[in-house]
């Protein structure tokens, strides 16, 4: 991905790999990443697999923004877990990117994200 994503850092998400149509990312969930429950804040969560679709449509020149996604939380996770989500792109045409993004504790999924994605002209500022 060109340029910075200053949310990204601010959650201390990791990339861990990035390739046109795939990435993965991680994140050590702390105390402040949490809810009034003590879970992982589904705001967080949603970030973590946000970012992994950002990345993988968006790799080199490509220019894609989120249109629309839809997220499950299916597993609490907390303080101390090590989240990873995973993005694939599943399906891509002139106008949109479909990919699914799976966010992991160790081998247990923990939230199901589905982002369609609009990809922009890259030669045109946003
Ligand atoms: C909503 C929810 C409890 C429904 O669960 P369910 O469909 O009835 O299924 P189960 O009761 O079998 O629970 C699914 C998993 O959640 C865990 N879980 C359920 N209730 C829990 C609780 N009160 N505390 C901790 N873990 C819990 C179960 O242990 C199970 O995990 P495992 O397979 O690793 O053992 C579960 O999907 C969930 O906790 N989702 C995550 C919610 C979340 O974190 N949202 C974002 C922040 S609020």
């Amino acid at each position: 991905m060109r340029g910075n994503d200053y949310f990204r850092e601010l959650l201390g998400i990791k990339v861990v790999v990035a390739k046109d149509g795939y990435s993965k990312m991680s994140l050590k969930i702390t105390k402040e990443h949490t809810n009034f429950v003590g879970f992982t804040h589904g705001g967080v969560i949603f970030a973590l697999a946000d970012c992994a679709f950002a990345e993988a449509v968006n790799f080199g020149d490509k220019r894609a923004v989120a249109v629309q996604v839809s997220i499950n939380f299916v597993r609490p996770s907390s303080e101390g877990d090590v989240l990873t989500a995973e993005a694939k792109t599943i399906s891509e045409g002139k106008t949109f990117a479909l990919c699914s993004i799976t966010v992991r504790k160790e081998n247990k999924e923990v939230a199901l994200f589905t982002g369609l994605a609009y990809k922009l002209l890259t030669d045109k500022k946003i």
